[in-house]
């Protein structure tokens, strides 16, 4: 059975202070979701996060990690690391990571073997630029970075992957896709799985929506049978727009 599930990245937003604010706000309105929530908060505040939603059912996911269990690798955190504070789960692929970190497919796949081999859950990020769009090549290039990156991983591995279809142009735009577009894509993703798969992993495999989700149009995109929930940008970081959104993946 797949999961609605809704997710917030945080990104580079929120110190300390602001992070525990925005904490006992989401606490005060957790039990108004029936989707599995997720936020994920900047590296350094994920102890604190970790520690304040130990008794809750909002987890706490990480943004990116490092390949490497440990060594000279300065400034990356390591699956490990992630665990031991309680962490684990880890959003991988995520477009600002491809563009202005450089990371590519072959650098994610490593990333998903080892969260996989740490078995973390993994949401699993991609999506396509407005110029591949426009010129008809969103399906091939959403294609590739999902094969590239994790169609080596074994039928059993799947019970750790949560997919995120983030169309660029849509992130930080304003410019959601529309549910008749998100929809197509998700239906698509669906398909390829179950081709190089199977139909139980295919049907039971979440594929969340990002890209300017709000709580005014969070509704209409839920609605459509192959969006099983968001992953949300900066609606995430004011509670009461994430607790609709969240309402509204059910
Ligand atoms: P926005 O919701 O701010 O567009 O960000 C989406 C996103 O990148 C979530 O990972």
């Amino acid at each position: 059975m797949r999961k609605k599930i809704v997710a917030g990245n945080w990104k580079m937003n929120n110190d300390l202070a602001a992070t525990n604010t925005l904490i006992s706000e989401l606490i005060k309105k957790e039990k108004t979701a029936n989707a599995d929530v997720i936020i994920a908060p900047t590296f350094v505040n994920l102890l604190e996060a970790s520690k304040r939603l130990k008794d809750s059912s909002i987890k706490v996911a990480a943004q990116n990690m490092h390949f490497a269990n440990h060594g000279a690798y300065t400034g990356e955190i390591s699956a490990t690391m992630l665990k031991s504070v309680g962490v684990n789960t880890v959003i991988l692929g995520h477009s600002e990571r491809r563009e202005f970190f450089s990371e590519d497919d072959n650098l994610l796949k490593q990333k998903v073997n080892k969260a996989l081999d740490e078995d973390m859950q993994i949401i699993f990020c991609f999506g396509e630029k407005w110029e591949d769009r426009s010129i008809g090549k969103h399906f091939m290039v959403v294609e590739s970075q999902i094969k590239n990156a994790l169609f080596h991983i074994k039928n059993e591995n799947w019970k750790s992957i949560v997919l995120a279809y983030e169309p660029v142009w849509a992130i930080g735009t304003g410019q959601t896709a529309s549910p008749e577009q998100a929809q197509e894509m998700h239906a698509f993703i669906r398909n390829l799985v179950k081709e190089n798969y199977n139909s139980t992993i295919s049907e039971d495999v979440s594929i969340l929506y990002g890209g300017s989700v709000t709580s005014e149009n969070c509704k209409e995109l839920l609605r459509e049978e192959e969006i099983d929930g968001a992953l949300v940008g900066g609606a995430s970081l004011i509670a009461s727009d994430f607790a609709a959104i969240c309402r509204a993946a059910e």
